[in-house]
């Protein structure tokens, strides 16, 4: 059996890794395609470095551009890396540009796709996320999803009989991840308690008054806050002239994955509005706020471990709230969903 994942966000990165050693294991063959979304080192080589992933077999060199024209560059480089390689399944992760195009460009050369990370919805139809998610899952043959609810959500859309719920492949590796760093330095000095924030969606990024109202209030926090600034979030705080030293930021690069996930554990909170980091802070246990109207990980919520705060208002108070342990313990899985996605490849 020949597999191909088509990955390009940072995201996709991590998801890929646990995969990728599963296949290993298996011995399966695996081609990795990097569309080129995510060019920085810091969002790309660091990630697979720290990781241990293969370096790509190909790199599309996409870069950024606008949605349409980054979806479509992938596309179009696709169909020849597909006719080069002719796997008998693509494997696409996600939400993203590159999960999209992948899925597209594989399904319309009739190649088996199977969708990680399938089943789970905003229902938010504004988020370029939420587009790629549902036309993946519709485009896939397997749609391996994470949690009981995202299978909830595939059997009402009429795609229960191609699903499988194998648990979440982040959960793998960030227990993975967290037993690993446990006990080592942070990369930046703590200096008495700090709240982690990260801030990229563009939901949040792309409206001027939006933004600065988001960024004042986590500006005004008693507590320091370390803002992981992502590319998009540097480029609009740019746009707005808000300078991100202001009051209790402190501005660091994008951390490593590792970085991170020492750093959440150590944080007394996560401000987020990223998927990925609301749902590392629940598996760590560290109380998150997540600056969204909805989130596609609602185990989160359970226990008041994350509260949604779109307009970032609350902060504040939420810092303060009390938790109680959440009603299951262990949503996401037992960190062995890669080797299910792998096996569920060779059976179907
Ligand atoms: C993408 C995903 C989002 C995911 C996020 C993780 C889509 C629609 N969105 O959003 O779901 O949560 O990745 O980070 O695919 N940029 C750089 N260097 C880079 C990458 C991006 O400078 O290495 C800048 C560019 O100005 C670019 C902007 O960031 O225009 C946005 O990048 P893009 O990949 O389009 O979307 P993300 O916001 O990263």
């Amino acid at each position: 059996m020949k597999v191909l994942s088509v990955v390009g966000a940072r995201p996709q990165f991590i998801k890929l890794a646990p995969i990728c050693a599963a296949m290993a294991s298996a011995e399966v063959g695996h081609v990795i395609v990097h569309t080129g979304q995510h060019y920085d080192d810091r969002m790309s080589d660091v990630i697979f470095a720290d990781l241990g992933i293969p370096a790509p077999d190909y790199n599309l060199g996409v870069g950024s551009a606008t949605h349409g024209r980054q979806t479509g560059g992938m596309l179009a480089a696709l169909d020849g890396v597909l006719e080069e390689s002719r796997p008998d399944w693509v494997v696409v992760y996600g939400d993203t540009n590159s999960t999209i195009a992948g899925a597209l460009a594989a399904t319309k050369m009739h190649i088996a796709v199977a969708h990680v990370e399938a089943g789970l919805r905003s229902f938010n139809r504004a988020m370029p996320e939420e587009i790629n998610r549902v036309m993946t899952d519709h485009a896939s043959d397997l749609c391996l999803a994470p949690t009981a609810v995202a299978m909830d959500h595939l059997s009402n859309e009429g795609l229960g009989e191609r699903s499988l719920l194998i648990g979440d492949v982040m959960t793998d590796v960030c227990l993975g991840t967290r037993d690993l760093v446990a006990g080592k330095p942070l990369s930046f000095t703590p200096d008495g308690p700090f709240v982690m924030a990260t801030l990229h969606r563009a939901e949040n990024t792309d409206g001027d008054e939006h933004l600065r109202s988001l960024l004042t209030s986590i500006s005004q926090l008693s507590t320091r806050v370390v803002l992981a600034v992502h590319p998009r979030l540097a480029a609009a705080a740019d746009r707005i002239g808000f300078d991100l030293t202001t009051g209790a930021i402190e501005p660091v690069e994008p951390l490593s994955y590792p970085e991170m996930v020492a750093a959440v554990s150590a944080a007394s909170a996560v401000i987020t509005d990223s998927g990925g980091l609301q749902k590392e802070a629940f598996l760590l246990r560290t109380p998150a706020i997540t600056l969204r109207t909805e989130t596609e990980w609602p185990e989160t919520l359970s226990g008041g471990w994350n509260v949604l705060d779109p307009t970032g208002r609350h902060i504040s108070e939420l810092l303060a709230r009390t938790l109680s342990v959440p009603v299951d313990e262990a949503p996401y899985g037992d960190g062995q969903a890669a080797a299910r996605c792998v096996r569920a490849l060779q059976k179907f």
